[in-house]
């Protein structure tokens, strides 16, 4: 028997990157690969990188300049760059970087196999293509090991909505939504390994709209078919446009079970004249009456957000929008950024607000998130709640599952196993974090 080679390979960026590195692995796994936890004794690195935000993509090269190194101590290292940096630089990372060998797109990630063994002859490999094939039809079915109890199903990628700040359209390219058909064979499969919660990822997720046995599938129907298979008893999608939001899928989230209390659901910005420059197309208080109706199906939601500060334009008193939209919604949990510039997008040319303003604006943005995000938790003390036991905690006794809100919950003196959902009272709050103890 050939010794397996060594994949590690690091993840940056959003959740469905964390998706296409398991697949990548999976990919790798056919060339006599397995996966290992550290860059020392890896026969192939691979980034699977983020191009988001301009530190995202800084972050890659400071770590290849880390590993390159280590190509002195093995000569048949070899390192590749995956994800949106790949996408969006190409050839580029190859001239700045000249120790990576082979540079792969999100969309060309099924023909890694065919690379590597470019790579192994000593040849450079670079594939940054929207194919017209489609990928998930081109990489072997999952495994049979058996996961976590909790995991993530791609089922939508690419955006067509070109936020005037956002690089997505540019480098995950057009909505392109997976066949329903073969979304819930996945989704059986996972299941028959002991997953219990499916989180469906798509940029723009709830512009879902894939083929179906009877037609195309609207995510909401997606989600009921979903919630029949036995066995699947959590759904979460993510992230979702408001202008995407149809009136299915806010009566799922009241009549569909499985389909937990949680929506995140950006904005980016509570000011109209800010909302128009990002090319977002609706205003501060459509959103506004959206999560009305939203709350109106389910009234314990659980809202998610994202803001960019500190937007070209934005005003004092478009901030204060923000502030003011933030304090109506009360969100349980929200990720504010400062407006980076990102080169090729129509808001690369406007110029930019000086930085102490826009720094002062995200931390006054942060304090007041922070102080809702405690405060909601906080609420949760006496409350009986119903958790997916993920792992042991790290006291002797102690699980840490998921609460239905996406709450982490550490449950002390637990009675239960990896993959178990129980109800649990919560007795503390921590910072991010819920103590519970499990109740019968
Ligand atoms: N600058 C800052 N934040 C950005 N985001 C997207 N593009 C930028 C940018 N150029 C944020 C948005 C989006 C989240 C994933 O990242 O808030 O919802
Ligand atoms: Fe980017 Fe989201 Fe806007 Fe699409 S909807 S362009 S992914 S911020």
């Amino acid at each position: 028997m050939t010794t397996p080679k060594k994949l590690f390979i690091k993840t940056y960026g959003c959740q469905m990157n964390v998706y296409d590195s398991e697949r990548m692995v999976e990919a790798l796994g056919g060339e006599g690969y397995v996966e290992t936890k550290t860059a020392d004794d890896a026969d192939m690195i691979l980034l699977n990188t983020c191009h988001i935000r301009e530190k995202a993509a800084e972050k890659v090269y400071s770590e290849l300049g880390r590993l390159k190194p280590l190509k002195a101590l093995n000569p048949d290292l070899k390192i590749g760059v995956a994800g949106c940096v790949a996408q969006a630089e190409g050839e580029e990372i190859m001239r700045r970087q000249p120790a990576v060998d082979l540079v792969v797109g999100p969309q060309s990630y099924h023909r890694l196999p065919q690379m590597e063994a470019k790579v192994r002859k000593g040849e450079t490999a670079l594939d940054t293509d929207f194919p017209e094939e489609d990928k998930f039809e081109h990489l072997k079915s999952r495994p049979q090991t058996k996961r976590a109890p909790a995991a993530f199903l791609t089922v939508q990628e690419g955006c067509d909505k070109f936020c005037a700040f956002c690089v997505v359209p540019y480098t995950r390219g057009a909505e392109v939504s997976r066949p329903a058909t073969r979304v819930l064979d996945e989704a059986r499969a996972l299941v028959d390994r002991g997953v219990r919660e499916v989180t469906l990822l798509g940029q723009n997720v709830n512009a879902y709209h894939g083929a179906g046995p009877k037609g195309d599938m609207t995510l909401a129907a997606l989600v009921r078919e979903l919630a029949k298979i036995d066995g699947l008893d959590r759904i979460r999608y993510t992230t979702s446009h408001p202008n995407d939001m149809e009136d299915d899928l806010i009566a799922a989230h009241g009549e569909v079970e499985a389909l937990m209390p949680y929506l995140h659901l950006p904005v980016q910005s509570g000011s109209d004249h800010i909302l128009k420059r990002m090319n977002r197309s609706h205003t501060a208080e459509s959103y506004l009456r959206l999560i009305e109706r939203i709350r109106t199906a389910r009234p314990d939601i659980l809202m998610s957000g994202d803001f960019i500060v500190g937007f070209p334009e934005e005003s004092d008193a478009d901030f204060e929008a923000t502030m003011d939209l933030v304090r109506e919604v009360r969100y349980g949990y929200a990720y504010s950024f400062k407006y980076s510039t990102r080169p090729g997008t129509p808001a690369a040319e406007r110029a930019l607000i000086p930085d102490d303003v826009a720094n002062d604006r995200l931390q006054r943005l942060q304090a007041l998130i922070t102080q809702h995000q405690k405060e909601i938790q906080q609420s949760m003390v006496g409350r009986e709640l119903s958790v997916l036991v993920e792992k042991s905690g790290r006291n002797p006794g102690q699980m840490l599952g998921k609460s239905e809100y996406l709450h982490a919950v550490h449950i002390d003196d637990a009675q239960a196993q990896i993959g178990d959902i129980v109800p649990v009272k919560v007795v503390k709050s921590m910072t991010n974090s819920l103590t519970a103890r499990q109740i019968s």
